[in-house]
Protein backbone atom coordinates (compact mmCIF):
# COMPACT_ATOMS: atom_id res chain seq x y z
CA UNK A 1 0.00 0.00 0.00
CA UNK A 2 1.44 3.47 -0.47
CA UNK A 3 0.16 6.72 -1.69
CA UNK A 4 1.92 9.34 -4.55
CA UNK A 5 2.12 13.19 -2.96
CA UNK A 6 2.31 15.75 -5.51
CA UNK A 7 3.21 19.75 -5.53
CA UNK A 8 2.18 20.73 -9.08
CA UNK A 9 2.90 23.65 -11.20
CA UNK A 10 6.56 22.90 -12.29
CA UNK A 11 7.34 22.65 -16.46
CA UNK A 12 8.50 19.59 -16.90
CA UNK A 13 11.75 19.37 -19.33
CA UNK A 14 14.43 16.96 -19.90
CA UNK A 15 15.16 13.45 -21.14
CA UNK A 16 13.50 10.06 -20.29
CA UNK A 17 12.34 6.44 -21.33
CA UNK A 18 10.09 4.28 -20.35
CA UNK A 19 10.98 0.87 -19.83
CA UNK A 20 9.87 -2.60 -21.00
CA UNK A 21 6.57 -3.26 -21.91
CA UNK A 22 4.54 -4.82 -18.95
CA UNK A 23 1.94 -5.66 -21.84
CA UNK A 24 4.03 -7.71 -24.00
CA UNK A 25 6.17 -9.22 -21.00
CA UNK A 26 3.08 -10.54 -19.41
CA UNK A 27 1.86 -13.07 -21.62
CA UNK A 28 5.66 -13.94 -22.08
CA UNK A 29 6.06 -15.50 -18.85
CA UNK A 30 2.94 -17.72 -20.21
CA UNK A 31 4.83 -18.20 -23.12
CA UNK A 32 7.93 -19.66 -21.36
CA UNK A 33 5.50 -22.76 -20.10
CA UNK A 34 6.21 -23.59 -23.85
CA UNK A 35 9.69 -24.88 -24.31
CA UNK A 36 10.34 -26.96 -21.26
CA UNK A 37 13.75 -24.93 -21.27
CA UNK A 38 15.61 -22.11 -20.83
CA UNK A 39 14.10 -18.16 -21.50
CA UNK A 40 15.95 -14.69 -21.07
CA UNK A 41 13.94 -11.80 -20.76
CA UNK A 42 15.66 -8.85 -21.23
CA UNK A 43 14.31 -4.79 -20.27
CA UNK A 44 11.73 -6.61 -18.20
CA UNK A 45 9.95 -4.37 -15.85
CA UNK A 46 10.27 -5.22 -12.83
CA UNK A 47 6.24 -4.16 -11.40
CA UNK A 48 3.61 -5.87 -9.63
CA UNK A 49 2.28 -7.66 -12.33
CA UNK A 50 5.77 -9.12 -12.99
CA UNK A 51 6.21 -10.32 -9.98
CA UNK A 52 3.02 -12.21 -9.55
CA UNK A 53 3.67 -13.74 -12.87
CA UNK A 54 7.30 -15.11 -11.92
CA UNK A 55 5.15 -16.46 -8.43
CA UNK A 56 2.73 -18.18 -10.63
CA UNK A 57 5.81 -20.24 -12.72
CA UNK A 58 7.57 -20.84 -9.41
CA UNK A 59 4.32 -22.22 -8.17
CA UNK A 60 3.91 -24.90 -11.12
CA UNK A 61 7.47 -25.93 -10.75
CA UNK A 62 9.68 -23.50 -12.97
CA UNK A 63 12.33 -21.31 -11.56
CA UNK A 64 12.87 -17.86 -11.88
CA UNK A 65 16.28 -15.42 -11.57
CA UNK A 66 16.04 -12.01 -11.62
CA UNK A 67 18.86 -9.62 -12.42
CA UNK A 68 18.21 -5.95 -12.71
CA UNK A 69 15.79 -5.71 -15.69
CA UNK A 70 16.68 -9.56 -16.82
CA UNK A 71 14.02 -12.04 -16.19
CA UNK A 72 15.52 -15.88 -16.32
CA UNK A 73 12.73 -18.44 -16.32
CA UNK A 74 13.65 -22.56 -16.61
CA UNK A 75 10.14 -24.02 -17.19
CA UNK A 76 11.96 -27.95 -17.36
CA UNK A 77 10.95 -28.83 -13.65
CA UNK A 78 7.66 -27.61 -14.87
CA UNK A 79 5.19 -30.12 -13.24
CA UNK A 80 1.84 -28.87 -12.55
CA UNK A 81 -0.95 -26.90 -14.57
CA UNK A 82 -3.15 -25.36 -11.30
CA UNK A 83 -3.11 -21.96 -10.99
CA UNK A 84 -4.54 -21.08 -7.51
CA UNK A 85 -6.60 -17.55 -6.79
CA UNK A 86 -4.36 -16.45 -4.66
CA UNK A 87 -2.37 -15.52 -8.04
CA UNK A 88 -4.69 -15.08 -10.38
CA UNK A 89 -7.18 -12.42 -8.69
CA UNK A 90 -4.25 -10.19 -8.41
CA UNK A 91 -4.02 -9.63 -12.38
CA UNK A 92 -6.43 -10.47 -15.39
CA UNK A 93 -3.35 -11.78 -17.28
CA UNK A 94 -3.21 -14.73 -15.03
CA UNK A 95 -5.72 -15.78 -17.48
CA UNK A 96 -2.73 -16.45 -20.41
CA UNK A 97 -1.63 -19.28 -18.42
CA UNK A 98 -4.60 -21.05 -19.83
CA UNK A 99 -2.59 -20.93 -23.38
CA UNK A 100 0.69 -21.72 -22.04
CA UNK A 101 -0.36 -24.74 -19.93
CA UNK A 102 -2.44 -26.26 -23.11
CA UNK A 103 0.13 -25.91 -25.17
CA UNK A 104 2.47 -27.71 -22.52
CA UNK A 105 0.60 -30.31 -20.64
CA UNK A 106 -2.38 -30.17 -22.27
CA UNK A 107 -4.30 -29.24 -19.27
CA UNK A 108 -5.45 -26.09 -17.22
CA UNK A 109 -7.07 -25.27 -14.08
CA UNK A 110 -7.22 -21.69 -13.45
CA UNK A 111 -8.97 -19.64 -11.08
CA UNK A 112 -10.77 -16.88 -12.10
CA UNK A 113 -8.81 -13.70 -12.96
CA UNK A 114 -9.26 -10.64 -11.29
CA UNK A 115 -7.39 -7.24 -12.04
CA UNK A 116 -8.61 -4.03 -13.04
CA UNK A 117 -12.26 -2.98 -12.24
CA UNK A 118 -12.91 -1.53 -16.01
CA UNK A 119 -16.42 -3.05 -16.09
CA UNK A 120 -17.81 -6.71 -16.71
CA UNK A 121 -14.49 -8.00 -18.40
CA UNK A 122 -16.11 -11.82 -19.15
CA UNK A 123 -13.48 -14.58 -20.16
CA UNK A 124 -16.13 -15.88 -23.06
CA UNK A 125 -13.78 -15.40 -26.11
CA UNK A 126 -10.96 -17.70 -24.44
CA UNK A 127 -13.26 -20.19 -23.51
CA UNK A 128 -14.87 -20.08 -26.80
CA UNK A 129 -11.58 -20.22 -28.62
CA UNK A 130 -11.06 -23.21 -26.69
CA UNK A 131 -13.57 -24.92 -27.19
CA UNK A 132 -13.18 -24.59 -30.97
CA UNK A 133 -9.88 -26.33 -30.10
CA UNK A 134 -11.45 -29.19 -29.20
CA UNK A 135 -11.17 -28.65 -25.49
CA UNK A 136 -13.14 -29.80 -22.55
CA UNK A 137 -14.01 -26.95 -20.47
CA UNK A 138 -15.39 -27.15 -17.08
CA UNK A 139 -16.31 -23.33 -15.45
CA UNK A 140 -17.24 -23.80 -11.67
CA UNK A 141 -15.29 -22.42 -8.83
CA UNK A 142 -12.16 -22.98 -11.35
CA UNK A 143 -11.78 -23.18 -14.92
CA UNK A 144 -11.32 -26.38 -16.06
CA UNK A 145 -9.74 -27.60 -20.10
CA UNK A 146 -8.52 -30.44 -20.92
CA UNK A 147 -7.31 -31.90 -24.30
CA UNK A 148 -6.25 -35.29 -25.48
CA UNK A 149 -4.51 -33.57 -28.34
CA UNK A 150 -4.82 -29.82 -29.63
CA UNK A 151 -5.03 -29.72 -33.14
CA UNK A 152 -4.75 -26.39 -35.51
CA UNK A 153 -7.86 -24.68 -36.16
CA UNK A 154 -9.33 -21.50 -37.91
CA UNK A 155 -11.55 -19.80 -35.77
CA UNK A 156 -12.82 -15.95 -36.05
CA UNK A 157 -12.93 -13.42 -32.92
CA UNK A 158 -15.83 -11.94 -32.35
CA UNK A 159 -13.89 -8.99 -31.30
CA UNK A 160 -10.24 -8.64 -31.54
CA UNK A 161 -9.55 -9.12 -27.99
CA UNK A 162 -5.80 -8.70 -27.12
CA UNK A 163 -5.83 -11.67 -24.34
CA UNK A 164 -7.83 -13.99 -26.79
CA UNK A 165 -5.58 -13.81 -29.33
CA UNK A 166 -2.73 -13.91 -27.44
CA UNK A 167 -4.25 -17.34 -25.67
CA UNK A 168 -5.11 -18.85 -28.87
CA UNK A 169 -1.30 -18.15 -29.93
CA UNK A 170 0.03 -19.77 -26.84
CA UNK A 171 -2.34 -22.76 -27.64
CA UNK A 172 -1.45 -23.18 -31.40
CA UNK A 173 2.40 -23.09 -31.27
CA UNK A 174 2.63 -27.04 -30.29
CA UNK A 175 -0.73 -27.77 -31.46
CA UNK A 176 -0.59 -30.56 -35.10
CA UNK A 177 -1.41 -28.52 -37.80
CA UNK A 178 -2.33 -25.00 -38.83
CA UNK A 179 -4.14 -22.43 -36.42
CA UNK A 180 -5.64 -19.26 -38.40
CA UNK A 181 -6.71 -16.82 -36.05
CA UNK A 182 -9.30 -14.22 -37.57
CA UNK A 183 -10.41 -10.91 -36.35
CA UNK A 184 -6.59 -11.26 -34.43
CA UNK A 185 -6.06 -8.19 -32.12
CA UNK A 186 -3.50 -6.18 -34.04
CA UNK A 187 -1.47 -4.29 -30.63
CA UNK A 188 2.49 -4.13 -30.69
CA UNK A 189 2.59 -5.79 -28.02
CA UNK A 190 0.90 -9.20 -30.09
CA UNK A 191 3.86 -8.40 -32.75
CA UNK A 192 6.19 -8.58 -29.44
CA UNK A 193 4.69 -12.13 -28.69
CA UNK A 194 5.00 -13.45 -32.18
CA UNK A 195 8.47 -12.70 -32.56
CA UNK A 196 9.11 -14.17 -28.57
CA UNK A 197 7.19 -17.52 -29.99
CA UNK A 198 9.02 -17.55 -33.18
CA UNK A 199 12.49 -16.88 -31.25
CA UNK A 200 11.91 -20.34 -29.71
CA UNK A 201 11.67 -22.06 -33.01
CA UNK A 202 7.67 -21.28 -33.11
CA UNK A 203 6.19 -20.59 -36.75
CA UNK A 204 3.86 -17.59 -36.22
CA UNK A 205 2.68 -15.50 -39.30
CA UNK A 206 0.54 -11.93 -39.92
CA UNK A 207 0.91 -10.86 -36.38
CA UNK A 208 0.17 -7.34 -36.30
CA UNK A 209 -2.51 -7.74 -39.32
CA UNK A 210 -6.79 -8.99 -38.42
CA UNK A 211 -5.30 -12.49 -38.96
CA UNK A 212 -2.35 -14.64 -37.57
CA UNK A 213 -1.29 -17.99 -39.03
CA UNK A 214 0.16 -20.77 -37.06
CA UNK A 215 2.14 -23.91 -38.00
CA UNK A 216 2.21 -26.26 -34.68
CA UNK A 217 6.17 -27.21 -34.36
CA UNK A 218 6.98 -30.73 -32.28
CA UNK A 219 9.07 -28.82 -29.77
CA UNK A 220 10.33 -25.24 -28.74
CA UNK A 221 13.82 -24.52 -28.03
CA UNK A 222 15.53 -22.07 -25.41
CA UNK A 223 15.16 -18.59 -26.31
CA UNK A 224 16.50 -14.80 -25.24
CA UNK A 225 14.83 -11.62 -26.05
CA UNK A 226 14.58 -8.08 -25.40
CA UNK A 227 10.93 -7.14 -24.54
CA UNK A 228 9.71 -3.83 -26.69
CA UNK A 229 9.37 0.14 -24.89
CA UNK A 230 5.89 0.65 -22.75
CA UNK A 231 4.11 2.72 -25.36
CA UNK A 232 1.57 3.18 -22.60
CA UNK A 233 4.20 4.43 -20.35
CA UNK A 234 5.68 6.20 -23.06
CA UNK A 235 2.46 8.02 -23.67
CA UNK A 236 2.09 8.81 -19.91
CA UNK A 237 5.19 10.87 -19.97
CA UNK A 238 4.50 12.81 -22.89
CA UNK A 239 1.56 14.05 -21.50
CA UNK A 240 3.11 14.86 -18.46
CA UNK A 241 4.96 17.36 -20.43
CA UNK A 242 1.98 18.39 -22.15
CA UNK A 243 0.03 19.00 -19.37
CA UNK A 244 2.97 21.10 -17.41
CA UNK A 245 3.74 23.10 -20.47
CA UNK A 246 6.79 21.22 -20.96
CA UNK A 247 9.16 19.96 -23.51
CA UNK A 248 10.97 16.63 -23.27
CA UNK A 249 12.90 13.99 -25.07
CA UNK A 250 11.10 10.74 -24.46
CA UNK A 251 14.08 8.12 -25.48
CA UNK A 252 14.44 4.47 -26.17
CA UNK A 253 10.88 4.24 -27.84
CA UNK A 254 9.33 3.48 -30.78
CA UNK A 255 7.49 6.29 -32.87
CA UNK A 256 5.33 4.03 -34.49
CA UNK A 257 3.92 2.12 -31.78
CA UNK A 258 2.75 5.74 -30.63
CA UNK A 259 1.42 7.43 -33.26
CA UNK A 260 -2.53 6.89 -32.29
CA UNK A 261 -0.80 9.30 -29.49
CA UNK A 262 1.36 11.81 -30.99
CA UNK A 263 -1.10 12.60 -33.90
CA UNK A 264 -3.35 13.79 -30.83
CA UNK A 265 -1.24 15.72 -29.09
CA UNK A 266 -0.26 17.61 -32.02
CA UNK A 267 -3.82 18.34 -32.64
CA UNK A 268 -3.97 20.04 -29.22
CA UNK A 269 -0.92 21.83 -29.93
CA UNK A 270 2.06 20.04 -28.92
CA UNK A 271 4.69 20.11 -31.27
CA UNK A 272 6.24 16.48 -31.84
CA UNK A 273 9.05 15.57 -33.28
CA UNK A 274 9.75 11.76 -34.23
CA UNK A 275 13.67 10.09 -35.06
CA UNK A 276 13.60 6.34 -35.63
CA UNK A 277 13.43 5.88 -31.74
CA UNK A 278 13.08 9.34 -29.78
CA UNK A 279 10.45 11.40 -29.68
CA UNK A 280 10.68 15.06 -28.82
CA UNK A 281 7.62 16.97 -27.61
CA UNK A 282 7.48 20.66 -26.55
CA UNK A 283 3.85 21.67 -25.46
CA UNK A 284 2.10 24.86 -25.48
CA UNK A 285 1.02 27.38 -23.55
CA UNK A 286 -2.17 26.11 -23.05
CA UNK A 287 -3.60 22.79 -24.71
CA UNK A 288 -6.27 22.87 -27.50
CA UNK A 289 -9.87 20.92 -26.59
CA UNK A 290 -10.06 17.68 -28.78
CA UNK A 291 -13.52 18.00 -30.83
CA UNK A 292 -13.65 14.26 -30.27
CA UNK A 293 -11.35 11.16 -28.97
CA UNK A 294 -12.66 7.67 -29.12
CA UNK A 295 -11.03 4.37 -28.03
CA UNK A 296 -10.46 1.97 -30.27
CA UNK A 297 -8.48 -1.79 -30.47
CA UNK A 298 -5.30 -1.08 -32.33
CA UNK A 299 -4.26 1.07 -34.53
CA UNK A 300 -7.02 3.08 -33.27
CA UNK A 301 -6.42 5.40 -30.20
CA UNK A 302 -5.56 3.25 -27.49
CA UNK A 303 -7.67 2.64 -24.15
CA UNK A 304 -5.02 2.56 -21.92
CA UNK A 305 -4.35 6.07 -22.66
CA UNK A 306 -7.77 7.46 -22.27
CA UNK A 307 -7.45 8.43 -18.58
CA UNK A 308 -4.40 10.32 -19.47
CA UNK A 309 -5.54 12.30 -21.95
CA UNK A 310 -8.81 13.00 -19.97
CA UNK A 311 -6.40 14.67 -17.50
CA UNK A 312 -4.77 16.79 -19.92
CA UNK A 313 -8.02 18.06 -21.44
CA UNK A 314 -9.23 19.06 -18.18
CA UNK A 315 -6.98 21.94 -18.56
CA UNK A 316 -7.11 22.57 -22.21
CA UNK A 317 -8.82 25.52 -23.92
CA UNK A 318 -11.79 24.76 -25.00
CA UNK A 319 -14.95 21.51 -24.54
CA UNK A 320 -13.79 17.80 -25.55
CA UNK A 321 -15.81 14.81 -25.72
CA UNK A 322 -14.33 11.14 -25.08
CA UNK A 323 -15.79 7.96 -25.98
CA UNK A 324 -14.18 4.60 -24.32
CA UNK A 325 -16.00 1.95 -26.74
CA UNK A 326 -13.64 -0.84 -25.52
CA UNK A 327 -14.25 -0.96 -22.04
CA UNK A 328 -17.72 -0.48 -20.63
CA UNK A 329 -16.85 1.13 -17.34
CA UNK A 330 -13.35 2.78 -17.21
CA UNK A 331 -14.59 6.11 -16.17
CA UNK A 332 -13.17 5.54 -12.08
CA UNK A 333 -10.60 8.80 -12.90
CA UNK A 334 -13.35 11.15 -13.76
CA UNK A 335 -15.02 12.06 -10.45
CA UNK A 336 -11.74 12.16 -9.05
CA UNK A 337 -10.41 14.40 -11.41
CA UNK A 338 -13.86 16.49 -11.09
CA UNK A 339 -12.68 16.74 -6.97
CA UNK A 340 -9.96 18.52 -8.41
CA UNK A 341 -11.71 21.04 -9.84
CA UNK A 342 -12.62 19.41 -13.54
CA UNK A 343 -15.68 20.52 -15.05
CA UNK A 344 -15.85 16.79 -16.54
CA UNK A 345 -19.80 15.25 -17.02
CA UNK A 346 -19.86 11.53 -17.57
CA UNK A 347 -23.26 10.78 -20.05
CA UNK A 348 -25.99 8.66 -19.62
CA UNK A 349 -24.23 5.75 -21.14
CA UNK A 350 -21.04 5.70 -18.74
CA UNK A 351 -18.84 5.94 -22.17
CA UNK A 352 -18.78 9.43 -22.87
CA UNK A 353 -17.25 12.23 -21.22
CA UNK A 354 -17.73 15.76 -22.13
CA UNK A 355 -15.06 17.71 -20.61
CA UNK A 356 -14.99 21.63 -20.11
CA UNK A 357 -11.22 22.97 -19.94
CA UNK A 358 -10.71 24.63 -17.00
CA UNK A 359 -7.55 27.39 -16.62
CA UNK A 360 -6.34 25.77 -13.63
CA UNK A 361 -7.16 22.46 -11.25
CA UNK A 362 -6.10 22.91 -7.52
CA UNK A 363 -4.90 19.92 -5.22
CA UNK A 364 -7.01 17.66 -3.36
CA UNK A 365 -6.95 13.96 -2.07
CA UNK A 366 -8.00 11.51 -4.62
CA UNK A 367 -7.88 7.77 -4.78
CA UNK A 368 -6.67 5.31 -7.64
CA UNK A 369 -9.36 3.37 -8.50
CA UNK A 370 -7.58 1.44 -11.38
CA UNK A 371 -3.78 1.52 -12.87
CA UNK A 372 -4.43 4.07 -15.64
CA UNK A 373 -7.20 5.88 -13.24
CA UNK A 374 -3.43 6.50 -10.65
CA UNK A 375 -1.60 7.41 -14.03
CA UNK A 376 -4.27 9.97 -14.90
CA UNK A 377 -4.61 11.36 -10.83
CA UNK A 378 -0.80 12.57 -10.77
CA UNK A 379 -0.48 13.87 -14.51
CA UNK A 380 -3.44 15.95 -13.13
CA UNK A 381 -1.76 16.51 -10.08
CA UNK A 382 1.92 17.88 -11.98
CA UNK A 383 -0.55 21.12 -13.24
CA UNK A 384 -2.45 21.28 -10.30
CA UNK A 385 -1.82 24.43 -7.78
CA UNK A 386 -0.94 22.87 -4.56
CA UNK A 387 -0.42 19.26 -3.24
CA UNK A 388 -2.48 16.62 -4.78
CA UNK A 389 -2.36 13.00 -2.79
CA UNK A 390 -2.70 9.65 -4.86
CA UNK A 391 -4.11 7.23 -2.49
CA UNK A 392 -4.10 3.47 -3.08
CA UNK A 393 -0.64 4.08 -5.00
CA UNK A 394 -0.42 0.17 -5.58
CA UNK A 395 -2.49 0.34 -8.48
CA UNK A 396 0.24 2.42 -10.10
CA UNK A 397 2.61 0.10 -9.00
CA UNK A 398 1.39 -2.59 -11.36
CA UNK A 399 2.49 -0.94 -14.49
CA UNK A 400 5.08 1.70 -13.41
CA UNK A 401 8.22 0.60 -12.58
CA UNK A 402 10.08 3.82 -11.87
CA UNK A 403 7.50 6.29 -12.22
CA UNK A 404 8.55 8.42 -9.02
CA UNK A 405 12.77 8.84 -10.44
CA UNK A 406 11.20 9.01 -13.87
CA UNK A 407 9.04 12.29 -13.23
CA UNK A 408 11.68 13.66 -10.46
CA UNK A 409 14.40 13.36 -13.39
CA UNK A 410 12.68 15.65 -15.30
CA UNK A 411 11.62 18.40 -12.58
CA UNK A 412 8.53 16.83 -10.94
CA UNK A 413 8.22 17.15 -7.40
CA UNK A 414 6.57 14.03 -6.59
CA UNK A 415 7.34 11.33 -3.63
CA UNK A 416 6.15 8.33 -2.84
CA UNK A 417 4.72 7.11 0.63
CA UNK A 418 4.90 3.65 2.28
CA UNK A 419 1.90 2.80 4.25
C1 LIG B 1 -5.34 -6.11 -22.54
O1 LIG B 1 -6.38 -6.53 -21.68
C2 LIG B 1 -4.45 -5.21 -21.72
N1 LIG B 1 -3.88 -5.96 -20.61
C3 LIG B 1 -5.26 -4.03 -21.19
O2 LIG B 1 -4.37 -3.17 -20.48
C4 LIG B 1 -5.82 -3.26 -22.38
O3 LIG B 1 -6.64 -2.20 -21.92
C5 LIG B 1 -6.66 -4.21 -23.25
O4 LIG B 1 -5.86 -5.35 -23.65
C6 LIG B 1 -7.18 -3.55 -24.51
O5 LIG B 1 -6.12 -3.03 -25.25
C7 LIG B 1 -2.80 -6.77 -20.83
O6 LIG B 1 -2.33 -6.89 -21.94
C8 LIG B 1 -2.24 -7.48 -19.65
P1 LIG B 1 -9.29 -7.41 -24.26
P2 LIG B 1 -7.40 -7.69 -22.14
O7 LIG B 1 -9.49 -8.87 -24.12
O8 LIG B 1 -6.69 -8.72 -22.92
C9 LIG B 1 -14.00 -7.63 -23.77
C10 LIG B 1 -3.63 -1.83 -18.71
O9 LIG B 1 -4.05 -0.77 -18.21
N2 LIG B 1 -13.83 -9.08 -23.70
O10 LIG B 1 -8.79 -6.84 -25.55
O11 LIG B 1 -8.18 -8.12 -20.95
C11 LIG B 1 -13.49 -6.92 -22.54
O12 LIG B 1 -14.46 -6.96 -21.50
C12 LIG B 1 -4.59 -2.94 -19.07
O13 LIG B 1 -2.42 -2.05 -18.98
C13 LIG B 1 -14.95 -9.90 -23.70
O14 LIG B 1 -16.08 -9.43 -23.77
O15 LIG B 1 -8.37 -6.86 -23.10
C14 LIG B 1 -13.22 -5.54 -23.03
O16 LIG B 1 -14.43 -4.81 -23.02
C15 LIG B 1 -6.03 -2.60 -18.73
N3 LIG B 1 -14.76 -11.24 -23.60
C16 LIG B 1 -12.75 -5.76 -24.46
O17 LIG B 1 -13.20 -7.07 -24.82
C17 LIG B 1 -13.52 -11.81 -23.50
O18 LIG B 1 -13.41 -13.05 -23.42
C18 LIG B 1 -11.25 -5.69 -24.63
O19 LIG B 1 -10.69 -6.70 -23.86
C19 LIG B 1 -12.40 -10.95 -23.50
C20 LIG B 1 -12.57 -9.59 -23.61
Amino acid sequence: MGEYHIIGGKRLMGEVRAGGSKNAVLPMFAATVLNGGKSVLHNCPIIQDTLTSIEILKHIGCTAEVHGNTVTIDSAPANSWHVPEEYTQMMRSSILFMGGLLGRFRRAEISFPGGCNLGSRPIDLHTKAMGAMQCSIQTSETLRCSADSLTGFTHHLDFPSVGATENIMLAAVLAEGETVIGNAAREPEIVDLARFLNGMGADVRGAGSGTIVIQGVEKLHDVEHRVMPDRIVGGTYLLAAAITGGEILLTETNPLDLIPATAKLAEMGCRVIESEDTIALKAPQRLKYLTKLETCPHPGFPTDLQAPFVAALCVADGTSVVEETVFNSRSGHIPELSRMGADVMVMQDGRNFVIRGVKTLHGANVQATDLRCGAALILAGLAAVGETVVTDGYHVERGYQDIVSDLRGIGAEIRHVSL
